[in-house]
């Protein structure tokens, strides 16, 4: 099979693990004779340097003609301590998830029984946990409109806003993959205050009995922080708004040991779009010291959703397994007592252990 990825490394630590996910891409294609066609577009802060545009039109229409994309980060903290800037990079990504119709973002959250110890919770209560975190992605309060500052910059104010529509889509997507897994569902929102959550469960208990095989519990975000982290094995798959799963998966990266380690897959009406959770950790930007399994994971779920190529994506699963079980890591996962690998280091063990596979 033939196919073409977009390449957007972005930021910070983005284009030091976007080169490994790539390595690794480009091995898995040769190994299966797949031909891959790969062309690398800018976004984020580099893109607002270059032409004062984070998500340039020519980036928005290579992702249109690719079969998908693999992103890496945007983010830069020369934006964030400046109120007054208009344009930032996290602009750009959010453009491209509303222009690409990317309205479904979905982050699982997995275990490794060698980073066990890596978790701040007790073993006991991570091993086994295994969910899907299913997060609304163009809607909510991260688009709602208007946004914005009073004339005197003494109040400030965001909107948030769904349609049934929104909520249906988003809804209808959690249920379906709670089929293909263990057929639980939690629909986590802030119905005892907002008014979009109360139309959010509205809506979810209109569409519960079309899938009566799965068990569907509501429960409120505060509540669903507590439990995530108390009882992280009882979530199948979780369906939330956008900001919720925003917050509710990097505190599900914790279960798993590092924020290095969650990928995430976007989906919905255009190209799909792959990318770790985490951000640009622009401290360790050039450094070659970041976790690019994230992003490696990624690439498994570009396999997966965008090719339908399972056994491709499970050879990448297997190669991350087993680096990680030799303790071939980055410093934020590596053992104690033990050398942590570089970026690339890692990047290197993995594509050998698939040329050899
Ligand atoms: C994420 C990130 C982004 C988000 C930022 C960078 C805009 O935190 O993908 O989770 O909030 O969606
Ligand atoms: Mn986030």
């Amino acid at each position: 099979m033939r196919m073409k990825i977009a390449v957007l490394p972005g930021d910070g630590i983005g284009p030091e693990i976007i080169s490994v996910a790539l390595d690794v891409t480009k091995v898995v294609c040769e190994k299966f004779g797949h031909e891959l066609q790969y062309e690398y577009g800018i976004c984020g802060a580099s893109a607002i340097d270059q032409i004062e545009n984070p998500y340039p039109e020519e980036t928005h229409e290579l992702c249109m003609r690719s079969d998908a994309v693999l992103f890496g980060a945007v983010g830069d903290p020369k934006f964030d301590n400046d109120p007054s800037i208009k344009v930032r990079p996290e602009q750009g990504l959010l453009a491209m998830r509303k222009r690409l119709g990317l309205y479904a973002n979905i982050r699982p959250v997995t275990t490794f029984e060698s980073l066990i110890h890596k978790s701040p919770l007790r073993p006991e209560l991570v091993r086994g946990a295994d969910f899907m975190c299913i997060r609304e992605l163009t809607g909510g309060l991260y688009f709602g409109r208007p946004q914005g500052r009073s004339e005197d910059g003494n109040t400030a104010y965001d909107t948030c806003i769904y349609t049934r529509e929104e909520i249906t889509r988003i809804v209808t997507l959690a249920y379906e993959y709670a089929m293909k897994r263990r057929k639980k569902l939690t629909v986590v929102d802030k119905a005892n205050v907002l008014a979009t959550s109360r139309l959010w469960r509205e809506v979810a208990k209109e569409i519960a009995p079309k899938y009566p095989e799965v068990e569907t519990e509501y429960m409120f975000v505060d509540n669903a922080a507590m439990r995530m982290i108390q009882w992280p094995t009882a979530f199948d798959v979780l369906v939330t708004e956008n900001m919720f799963g925003d917050i509710l998966t990097d505190e599900g990266s914790v279960i798993t040991g590092s924020m290095g380690l969650l990928p995430s897959a976007s989906i919905g009406a255009h190209t799909s779009v792959f990318e770790p959770i985490h951000g640009s950790w622009p401290q360790a930007a050039g450094q070659n010291i970041a976790n690019p399994l994230a992003t490696v994971l990624s690439a498994a779920m570009m396999f997966d959703y965008a090719f339908g190529m399972k056994a491709e994506a499970a050879l990448i699963r297997s190669a991350v397994n087993a680096s990680i079980d030799a303790n071939v890591c980055t410093q934020d996962i590596q053992a104690e007592g033990e050398k942590a690998y570089s970026t690339s280091k890692v990047g290197e063990w993995l594509t050998e252990y698939i040329r050899k596979a």
